[in-house]
């Protein structure tokens, strides 16, 4: 028997209506969107659908939705995008030229994602200076420390609208009130949030925003940048004028197509789906607490988090052993345990989370094709699991 699937923050599977959309696009219609013949038209008008496929569902403009090669490329482009154009271009790149000064100053939190958190670790290499703000124990930001920690150098906020790990959700319109009354830029990145939660770029006020199309039912490898109109960055890649000169290389077609799918199916469930996935995630949390009691732990925020999310500590063992001993499910978890040492999850090590606490951390995420048998069985599987002596 197949395990239980409860990583959809992990990766989701593809939706067989986004299938069915993309093989016409793997098959017969292999057109390169830059020809001018009948193929590259039709490739062309495809590619532009699924742009527009995008927009709606972020509430941009097409104009504005960058293709990229997934998240991580996204949050790459947003961040070095901004401090390079400033490193060269207007006054500050004059002065950095003529006195060697690099006056760029940027500003995350202590819990995003490495795609967000590596570009930014890279470009202290170019003298961009960086200030992480803090999450408390729920793994918020408060808009206060992003308020406090801006300067008059700092040209980008990036802080993200969910967390991959424990779910929670950031306060990111009270953080775009005060980067838009400080002229700075803010990017978010909704990998996690999409389908989930409503997603709205004017309703957030941001500036940049990255998007996944592996958590979203579309394939891995494809992605979106959403890049506000007016906001000036530099590239990423170089090469020929692909994507209105703002990334090079040619289209990836089918899997275009596929993430525009994935985002019309995701806009026409929201709703549904919300309640739907919250409902399975409670029960399963329901399901647990009725026998650990105290025993069992929740991170990230009761409220503020994405309905799918459940990251529990089991007290008393170490997620990663817990699992092993669970092949019926396949979850994820922030800390293991290599060689007796016990690894623990970054993120709950921000917020704070007690190292038992910390060891103990299972997430379990459920989606669109997770059904109430599983999360009974699931529970069951879990509870045995935990009644059962670890291996030494
Ligand atoms: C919050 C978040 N951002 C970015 C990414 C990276 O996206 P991709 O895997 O498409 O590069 C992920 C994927 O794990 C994610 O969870």
């Amino acid at each position: 028997m197949k395990p239980i699937y409860l990583d959809y923050n992990a990766t989701t599977p593809l939706d067989p209506a986004v299938v069915e959309a993309m093989l016409p696009f793997l098959q017969k219609q292999f057109g390169n969107p830059s020809s001018t013949h009948e193929f590259g038209l039709r490739a062309a008008e495809a590619v532009q659908l699924a742009r527009v496929q995008v927009a709606r569902l972020i509430g941009a403009s097409p104009e504005e939705v960058i293709f990229t090669s997934g998240g991580t490329e996204a949050s790459n482009h947003a961040i070095k995008g901004v401090v390079f154009a400033r490193l060269t271009r207007g006054l500050s790149g004059l002065l950095s030229r003529l006195f060697g000064q690099r006056d760029t100053h940027v500003i995350i939190s202590a819990i995003e994602h490495p795609a967000t958190a590596q570009p930014v670790e890279y470009l202290r290499r170019f003298g961009c200076r960086v200030s992480i703000v803090p999450v408390d124990r729920t793994g918020l930001v408060d808009p206060e420390d992003v308020k406090r920690a801006i300067t008059r150098d700092t040209v980008l906020v990036s802080i993200m609208h969910s967390n991959n790990e424990i779910g929670t959700l950031q306060p990111i319109g009270e953080i775009s009130a005060i980067t838009r009354s400080r002229g700075v830029l803010l990017h978010t990145d909704v990998a996690q949030s999409l389908g989930k939660v409503p997603v709205d770029v004017d309703e957030l006020s941001v500036d940049l925003l990255t998007l996944a199309g592996h958590k979203l039912y579309a394939p891995k490898g494809v992605g979106a940048l959403y890049v506000r109109k007016g906001v000036t960055l530099d590239n990423l890649m170089h090469g020929a004028g692909h994507e209105q000169g703002r990334r090079a290389g040619t289209e990836n077609v089918p899997y275009l197509i596929g993430l525009g799918t994935a985002c019309d199916i995701a806009r026409d469930s929201l709703p549904e789906a919300m309640f739907r996935l919250r409902t399975l995630r409670d029960r399963l949390h329901q399901r647990l607490r009725e026998v650990l009691g105290e025993r069992l732990v929740l991170n990230g925020h009761p409220e503020k988090r994405l309905p799918n999310t459940l990251n529990v500590s089991f007290l008393g063992h170490v997620g990663g052993e817990l699992l092993q001993r669970t092949p019926g499910i396949a979850a994820s978890t922030g800390s293991a345990c290599h060689e007796g040492k016990v690894s623990r999850s970054p993120v709950l090590c921000a917020m704070g989370v007690p190292l038992e606490v910390n060891a103990g951390a299972v997430r379990l995420s459920v989606g669109r094709f997770t059904t109430e048998e599983e999360i009974e069985r699931a529970a069951e599987l879990l509870l045995t699991a935990v009644r059962s002596p670890a291996r030494a």
